[in-house]
């Protein structure tokens, strides 16, 4: 079994899907977290599951920046410090640019990248003050290659990959880790929340075709990440179904 009992992680996006999955994986393995979304009741049914005081449940907007500062500032008041943070919120509402469906581009602009960027700026200063960290984003397969009806949402992907890269570097220095988690097809409420409903059948039904993984399997790789060594900065995994060529 991985013992994580000596890591404080803040999970931002763990109300559904992969982050869910990932705050279950990482707290069976003892790790003390922050679970943050806007759904508060998901959130609690998680925190329910494990010991009092392990799991505490934050509700936060990633596009607001104050609420991700009080969810990071969270796990310090109550836990001593932040060894991670996880940057997974994110939206994939799916349609071609002649649409024009201009509120979701900036949904999608807002929760995938200011998201991201929002919890680094609250968690960075905390890591550095403390000479270590490690900082994870979700990431897409879609962030290394785009296909119709995708360009914005993979717009957001890669600029993610290329700001944590960026990242990455800036940090080396400093001892702050950084990993970008790049999943293919997984199963979780993303494609359900597709707006157009033909676009959201033919989502689901390549998602199914590709024997989509499961958001465990997702969640196995983050923790991979995090259990390393301190001299160990793993910087990006891609997990792809086997049958997903794209
Ligand atoms: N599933 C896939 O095939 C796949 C593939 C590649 C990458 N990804 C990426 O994986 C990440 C997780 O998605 P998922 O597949 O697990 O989908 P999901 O089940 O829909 O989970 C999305 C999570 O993001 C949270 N979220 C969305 N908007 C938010 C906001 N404004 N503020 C705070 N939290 C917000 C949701 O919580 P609330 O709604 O409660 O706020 C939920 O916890 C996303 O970044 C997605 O782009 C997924």
């Amino acid at each position: 079994m991985t013992d994580l009992s000596n890591k404080v992680v803040v999970i931002m996006g763990a109300s559904s899907g992969i982050g869910a999955a990932t705050a279950r994986r990482l707290a069976k393995d003892g790790a003390k977290l922050v679970i943050s979304a806007r759904r508060l009741e998901r959130l609690e049914e998680i925190a329910k599951e494990f010991p009092k005081g392990q799991v505490l449940p934050v509700k936060a907007d990633v596009t607001n920046f104050k609420e991700v500062k009080a969810a990071v500032e969270t796990a310090v008041k109550e836990f001593g410090r932040i060894d991670v943070i996880y940057n997974n919120a994110g939206i994939m509402p799916l349609a071609n640019l002649s649409e024009g469906r201009r509120d979701e581009w900036q949904n999608m602009l807002n929760i995938n990248v200011m998201g991201p960027l929002n919890g680094i700026a609250a968690a960075l200063p905390i890591m550095k003050k403390q000479g270590y960290g490690h900082i994870i984003t979700t990431d897409s397969v879609a962030g290394h290659v785009v296909a119709p009806g995708m360009a914005v949402y993979a717009g957001t992907k890669y600029a993610i990959r290329i700001i944590m890269d960026g990242l990455r570097m800036e940090e080396a220095a400093n001892h702050i880790k950084t990993t970008i988690i790049t999943p293919g097809s997984t199963q979780s409420e993303l494609v359900q929340k597709i707006n157009d409903p033909e676009t959201r059948k033919e989502n689901a039904d390549f998602w199914k075709n590709v024997e989509g993984l499961t958001a465990d399997q997702i969640a196995q790789s983050v923790e991979f990440a995090i259990n390393t060594d301190h001299n160990e900065s793993i910087s990006e995994i891609i997990v792809r179904p086997t049958l997903q060529s794209l």
